[in-house]
């Protein structure tokens, strides 16, 4: 039975982000680097997650979460074995058989290459050790294997003599301890080497001496292991984590317009024969019924989108909820506490807020709907606002079943409007409108025969 835990390192300077933001708190798709990490760790349900941080961070102001988090200070950057030390009591104290160390700026590491990890070690590993084939090994560990294909040590690129420099099998940095191992030989570690750090890896030709199992496991997937050192590898890596849920989606049965140009900064559910067009950002957690599609450059975040709606170009969705088979857009902006019913129209420049828009109504051009309710089959004609806000409180307009709303019309809240009303163009309702019937407020147009205009005088 595996006790494991797991140890990141995030204590590193990064320096090269150039920024006042510690670098493991910058985000890839909207999450900070090592809230990635530890949602990855966490899907292996391990007993404790022990952050080795700098003093730079703030673990209570850090806003990253998590089940069984230990923050542990390393006060200064002497190496990653110096810093997996730190750690060596919580991880005694918990009881762990098991410890697997992952890297803060390692965002994009999935969980099925931590678990090929855990069944090597299940099968007998004291060490499992993480590798790829970097296409450029340029300062990294090089894997260093016996005749016999085994791993014995790993070499640190300022270490590395030439033949060991053309290596290309590197070391990623994560790697899977028996707890043992990390008791046995931490306490051995010497900082006498080009860096005169404490290095983690030098517990492997340690263990290789001991004649201690050690193991691989090849990532098949360099760019999965990148770590991030500067806003290039940052950039880097989204691109490469942004395509990963793109393939995703599409296996599931989603038609993506282009995969280069998707952004998924949160969590999105799709049902099968959605089409998502180019350029659009979905946040928070969204989910789209079967048929879905949705237009280029739209921006939805939080919202649960039902069966064959359409979202046409330029619309930004938040907080809502859409039945099936609505039409909203283009250029429409649906904000938190929206709920638009089945076969209901939203077009260009509707700006709707905290309403309910009930089955088959329309709102089809340039209005304000906020704090409203809004019945079946009503029509909103162009330009139409609710006066929701006296400058202190928000009030409710309620509008029923089959009302005509002319355009151009203000609607002044707390207001009601009866079911079957029509409301001629340009007015301003102040008052409760009666069911069915034509209710307006409009000046009386006059015509001046005759008047002219003034004319210019010449000089
Ligand atoms: C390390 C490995 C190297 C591997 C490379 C992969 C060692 C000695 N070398 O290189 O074999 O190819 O990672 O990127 O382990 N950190 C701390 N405290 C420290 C030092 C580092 O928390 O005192 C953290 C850093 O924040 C980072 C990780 O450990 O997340 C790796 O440190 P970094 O300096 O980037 O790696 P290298 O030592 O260059
Ligand atoms: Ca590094």
């Amino acid at each position: 039975m595996m006790h494991l835990s797991v140890v990141i390192l995030a204590a590193g300077q990064g320096k090269r982000m150039r920024s006042r933001t510690p670098k493991i708190l910058h985000a890839l798709a909207g999450k900070p680097l090592l809230q990635h990490v530890i949602d990855t760790a966490t899907l292996l349900d391990p007993q404790q997650v022990i952050i080795i941080h700098s003093p730079v961070i703030s673990p209570q102001h850090s806003g990253i979460t998590g089940a069984a988090l230990q923050w542990i200070e390393q006060a200064q950057a002497l190496g990653t074995g110096h810093a997996v030390q730190q750690a060596l009591t919580h991880l005694q104290q918990a009881a762990a058989t098991h410890v697997l160390v992952l890297y803060g700026d390692v965002p994009a590491i999935h969980v099925s290459t931590l678990q090929r990890m855990c069944d090597q070690a299940t099968q007998g590993a004291d060490i499992v050790v993480l590798t790829a084939i970097a296409s450029n090994p340029t300062g990294l560990g090089r894997i260093v294997r016996g005749q016999d294909g085994q791993l014995c040590a790993i070499v640190e690129e300022l270490d590395a003599d030439t033949h060991q420099k053309a290596i290309t099998e590197i070391n990623t940095g994560l790697m899977l301890f028996r707890l043992e191992m990390l008791q046995q030989f931490l306490p051995l570690l010497h900082a006498d080497n080009a860096q005169s750090e404490y290095y983690l890896t030098d517990v492997i030709g340690l263990a290789q001496q001991y004649n201690h199992v050690l193991a691989t496991v090849l990532c098949p997937d360099a760019e999965e292991t990148q770590g991030i050192n500067d806003r290039v590898q940052l950039a880097q890596v989204e691109r490469y984590y942004q395509k990963r849920q793109a393939l995703a989606l599409m296996q599931q049965g989603v038609t993506l317009a282009d995969p280069n140009r998707f952004d998924c900064r949160g969590h999105l559910v799709a049902d099968t024969d959605v089409f998502i067009d180019i350029n659009c950002v979905f946040e928070g957690s969204v989910q789209l019924g079967q048929g879905v599609s949705i237009g280029p450059n739209c921006i939805i975040k939080d919202a649960i989108i039902a069966a064959g709606t359409t979202v046409k170009a330029n619309t930004l969705i938040e907080g809502a909820v859409i039945a099936s088979k609505a039409s909203i857009g283009p250029f429409a902006r649906i904000r938190p506490g929206t709920e638009i019913a089945t076969q209901a129209q939203v077009g260009n420049f509707v700006e709707i807020k905290k309403t309910y828009l009930g089955a088959g109504s329309k709102a089809s051009h340039l209005s304000y709907l906020g704090d409203a309710h809004i019945g079946e089959h009503v029509n909103i004609g162009a330009g139409v606002i609710t006066c929701n806000y006296d400058g202190v409180n928000k009030h409710t307009t309620t509008i029923e079943d089959d009302v005509f709303v002319g355009s151009d019309c203000q609607l002044i809240a707390p207001v009601v409007i009866k079911k079957g009303a029509t409301i001629g163009a340009g007015s301003t309702i102040t008052r409760d409108v009666p069911a069915e019937g034509l209710t307006l407020s409009r000046v009386a147009q006059k015509s001046v025969p005759h008047w002219q205009r003034n004319k210019k005088t010449d000089k």
